[in-house]
């Protein structure tokens, strides 16, 4: 039979986990670790990396012991579960690699395959984002919005490049549209983190394509329950497997859609 649990029962071991993962990483940041890469030879993992998730894991099994996992390092286990886990134990291993402190744990929680909790938590700067669908999003306890800026030729933007190019976009192209426009534009090598700080209102939009269902789901709830709208470059709503992301303030939204349309047209 499923079992059902309170989101506040379901926080409170989003909580445990997210911190106890945070302190673990920060404990281990510029130290001595081993550094592996997967498929390309700057798409690194650490032996933090694989140590968190499990760190994650087993905290989740001890009061969850039915529950699934969609993670980053050992992949999917109980996908038929009522409730799943999406787990980046470091989201940004290539700074957290090189001492950069631009990295973040980032865990969501799906109930019948919707997104319901979400945390992102960046030890090294001591932020905490979180979201409950529906009850707005939270840095380190403070409501957090969306910014409110309009402007589109002063947007403040944030993207990413994925280790494998997609066929269809050259996000090069897309980079060089906005960069040669003067937008003022940023790459911060953690896709979690760009999705809180745009919820926060520092940036104004964030997209990037290629990303995993872990890079996303925290960080899409956080940014909505911000205020912020998440789509494809099509237009279609955000899922946790769609392979473009463009993420932004209600009043820019349509507009960065139809430049990037624009720029990939180009
Ligand atoms: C990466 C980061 C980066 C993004 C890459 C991701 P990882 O995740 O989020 O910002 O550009 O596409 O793969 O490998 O550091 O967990
Ligand atoms: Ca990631
Ligand atoms: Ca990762």
């Amino acid at each position: 039979m499923m079992t059902t649990h309170s989101n506040s029962e379901l926080k409170s071991v989003l909580m445990q986990a997210v911190q106890s993962a945070g302190d673990f990483i920060l404990s281990k940041f510029k130290t001595t670790f081993k550094v592996d890469h997967k498929d390309g030879i700057n798409n690194l993992v650490t032996e933090v990396d694989t140590a968190s998730e499990l760190l994650i894991i087993n905290i989740i099994k001890k009061h969850f012991p039915d529950h699934g996992f969609i993670g980053e390092e050992y992949g999917d286990a109980n996908m038929e579960a009522t409730y799943k886990w999406v787990i980046d134990p470091i989201d940004g291993t290539v700074n957290f690699a090189h001492g950069v402190p631009l990295c973040c744990v980032s865990i969501g929680v799906l109930y019948q395959d919707e997104l319901i909790l979400g945390a992102v938590y960046n030890p090294m700067m001591q932020e905490l984002f979180f979201a409950e669908k529906g009850k707005g999003a939270f840095l380190n306890d403070q409501a957090i919005v969306v910014s409110k800026h309009a402007v589109l030729e002063k947007a403040f933007l944030v993207t990413g490049f994925p280790y494998n190019f997609p066929e269809d976009v050259d996000p090069v192209k897309v980079f060089a549209y906005f960069a040669q426009r003067k937008y003022p534009l940023r790459r911060l090598g953690s896709a979690a983190l760009d999705l809180c700080w745009v919820a926060a209102g520092r940036f104004d939009a964030f997209w990037e394509y290629n990303l995993q269902p872990w890079d996303i789901a925290a960080g899409m709830l956080i940014a909505q329950e911000a205020g912020a709208i998440c789509t494809t470059f099509d237009g279609s709503p955000l899922e946790i497997y769609s392979k473009q992301l463009l993420v932004s303030n209600s009043h820019l939204h349509q507009a960065l859609l139809n430049e990037i349309n624009v720029a990939i047209q180009s």
